[in-house]
């Protein structure tokens, strides 16, 4: 026994230092276009940043344990002058790769947090920041699955949040923080508690249209979930 946790340490240890795969993501894209995912790493690890993925193929990621991260798409990408940009989701990079940067309001967000306390994962759908795709992390066996399955851009996104596509269409839809920067809707300064921070007009927009997603910074309870590290995910966008 004694032995069998010691190696189990050192294995750790080792994995921490150069980064064993902790989980494999699946990404798909179900949408009826190209998309062009990313992913912004908060802790731990190299993971790839940005890629092409035309409709229906499916990408595979290698997390590394204890890896950390959002992951969104961006969509409309083109290159002008040189420089690779987006319509929504653009990261400002010039390139496929994020390299390290988040992507532009609205966007869609699938958080991780993996080998988290009680050796579990977790992982939520977030529209705190706006929304521009459907999505769902669906993990293999048995945890919940996420899923904001609605197009909430042509579901009566309120005008003062819409964001156009410059040709009279929507591309996504900015949280009321985002569009307004007002302490109440962005849950800072004496709003920055979960009791003092309630849901809002607009956050309740986005809630009705996907429960298990947070529509602002204290939308715990309904919108966190947890599943035992070790397993795999699939995400999928326009589920
Ligand atoms: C939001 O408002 C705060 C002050 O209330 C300001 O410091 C900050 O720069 C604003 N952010 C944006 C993105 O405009």
């Amino acid at each position: 026994m004694m032995r069998f946790s010691y190696l189990l340490c050192t294995v750790t240890l080792l994995c921490y230092v150069y980064g064993c795969a902790s989980a494999i993501f699946t990404i798909k894209n179900n949408c009826p276009y190209t998309i062009w995912p990313a992913t912004l790493t908060s802790r731990r690890g190299s993971i790839l940043t940005g890629f092409e993925l035309e409709s229906q193929a499916t990408a595979t990621l290698n997390a590394p344990v204890g890896w950390s991260g959002r992951i969104w798409a961006r969509s409309a990408c083109s290159y002008s002058e040189g420089r690779f940009k987006c319509l929504a989701g653009d990261c400002g990079s010039g390139q496929v790769a994020c390299n390290g940067a988040g992507g532009a309001p609205p966007v869609s967000l699938i958080e991780f947090t993996l080998n988290g306390d009680g050796n579990k994962d977790y992982y939520d759908i977030s529209l705190v920041d706006g929304f521009n795709f459907p999505l769902s992390v669906a993990p293999r066996g048995g945890c919940p699955t996420a899923v904001c399955p609605v197009n909430i851009n042509n579901r009566g996104c309120p005008p003062e949040l819409a964001e156009g596509d410059g040709r009279g269409g929507i591309i996504g839809c900015k949280s009321a923080c985002i569009a307004f920067n007002q302490t109440q809707y962005c849950c800072t300064e004496q709003f920055g508690t979960p009791k003092t921070c309630k849901p809002s007009f607009y956050s309740e927009f986005f809630k009705r249209h996907c429960p298990q997603a947070y529509s602002y910074a204290y939308d715990d309870k309904s919108s966190l979930f947890t599943c035992p590290s070790g397993g795999n995910y699939l995400v999928t966008f326009c589920p």
